[in-house]
């Protein structure tokens, strides 16, 4: 048999196996194909004992000393479980496989399967997602740090109370706007990671928006206000949305569409300005979770026109459903009215309701041209504003 010479040449000195003498052994063998020979040099008294256990472990052949003291043979296995890649960009369809792996790892093969549901590309994606993420990044505020808290006046009772009933509503709609993209984030594949973390950043944003709003009811010393049952049922269906893309146009395109109309108001009629802050800076963060919805379905319906006639008939249905709700409940409307009027005079309830029927007006305008721009045309975007929800969301 002709004497097989060694392929590389690794001295651990006096390491052992136990003090890491295997990062160098394996960094070694990574570099052979099965069947070369490695030459081990090494004077840890037991070493030839521990090489041996080793081999055995990770699928090598341990070929004993070589004719020199000190000096070992190892004959490269097949190695580890072989791998499998994601690749960098992001793929049409995710390998259930990869499961939790980054993309662009290389995964060993024999990893338990998940069941991630959303694993489609066209599924979850959308345009300008890092842009986006950078954005939001760079917008974080804080409802300690950022809001006037001390500079907030005594106002009228009948303006606090208005404030307050406003503050409730907004609440409640922050928490179905925080638990909606929070039941999709753990369907979604994470070589997907982009949408995941622009959803994350949605979530922790609703939570601030939430936690803010709640605290600005409760400094002026009268309380949070009354939750309306057509506000919840409404929100209800918006929970309970199983599709991703129809939940992401319910949610982001219609319903916070609708709240930059309705923060500006509250913004431009606050009276004073810690809630005209918190509006603003709400707003900011809803135009973001909006540029999202907006470039989600533009990336879904470039692909699939016709998912338009599904996302009109879930616009339907839901109004529909919410047959039983006549408007926009009385304490949300009160509460607009006597903001936007200034006070409960009867000429300052004149001017408010005349501001509140515009303010209705304008949201109606913009979720036309948000529909438009989405390529429903000039009639179906009528309808389907005219079908959304009354309480905005
Ligand atoms: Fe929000
Ligand atoms: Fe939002």
């Amino acid at each position: 048999m002709p004497e097989r010479f060694p392929t590389a040449r690794v001295d651990l000195e006096d390491l052992t196996v136990s003090q890491g003498a295997p990062v160098l052994l394996r960094r070694a063998l990574a570099k052979l194909a099965a069947g070369e020979l490695l030459e081990v040099c090494g004077d840890s008294p037991d070493l030839s004992e521990e090489l041996g256990a080793w081999c055995r472990k990770e699928g090598h052949r341990y070929l004993g000393e070589a004719a020199r003291k000190n000096v070992y043979r190892i004959e490269c296995g097949a190695g580890p479980a072989p791998t499998m890649a994601s690749g960098r960009q992001p793929s049409e369809v995710a390998d259930p496989r990869w499961g939790l792996a980054p993309r662009g790892a290389r995964i060993e093969a024999g990893a338990p399967e998940f069941a991630f549901t959303l694993r489609r590309k066209r599924e979850v994606w959308a345009r300008e997602l890092d842009s986006i993420h950078k954005q939001a990044a760079a917008n974080q505020w804080s409802a300690t740090r950022d809001i006037p808290w001390e500079s907030l006046p005594k106002l009228p009772a009948e303006l606090e109370v208005a404030v307050c009933q406003m503050m409730t509503f907004l609440t409640e709609n922050e928490f179905a706007a925080l638990y909606v993209p929070a039941r999709f984030i753990p369907r979604i594949h994470p070589h997907y990671r982009e949408v995941v973390e622009v959803l994350a950043v949605q979530v922790a944003d609703e939570a601030r928006h939430a936690e803010a709003f709640t605290r600005r009811a409760e400094a002026g010393g009268c309380g949070l206000g009354t939750s309306a049952v057509s506000s919840q049922l409404s929100l209800q269906t918006l929970l309970e949305e199983p599709d991703f893309t129809t939940a992401t146009f319910l949610l982001c395109v219609m319903g916070e569409g609708t709240f930059l109309t309705l923060l500006k108001f509250l913004e431009d009629h606050a009276p004073e300005s810690v809630t005209a802050t918190l509006a603003n800076l709400a707003r900011r963060d809803e135009a973001r979770h909006v540029a999202f919805g907006m470039e989600h379905l533009r990336y879904v319906l470039e692909r699939e026109p016709e998912r338009r006639a599904s996302l009109a008939a879930a616009v339907e249905r839901r109004s529909r459903m919410l047959a039983s709700i006549s408007g926009l409940s009385p304490y949300v409307y009160d509460a607009l009215t006597v903001l936007a009027g200034g006070g409960i005079l009867p000429r300052q309830i004149r001017d408010g309701a005349r501001r509140v029927a515009a303010l209705h007006r304008n949201m109606d305008r913009s979720r036309r041209e948000r529909l438009q721009s989405l390529r429903f045309d000039a009639e179906e975007a009528r309808a389907l504003s005219a079908y959304h929800t009354k309480n905005f969301m």
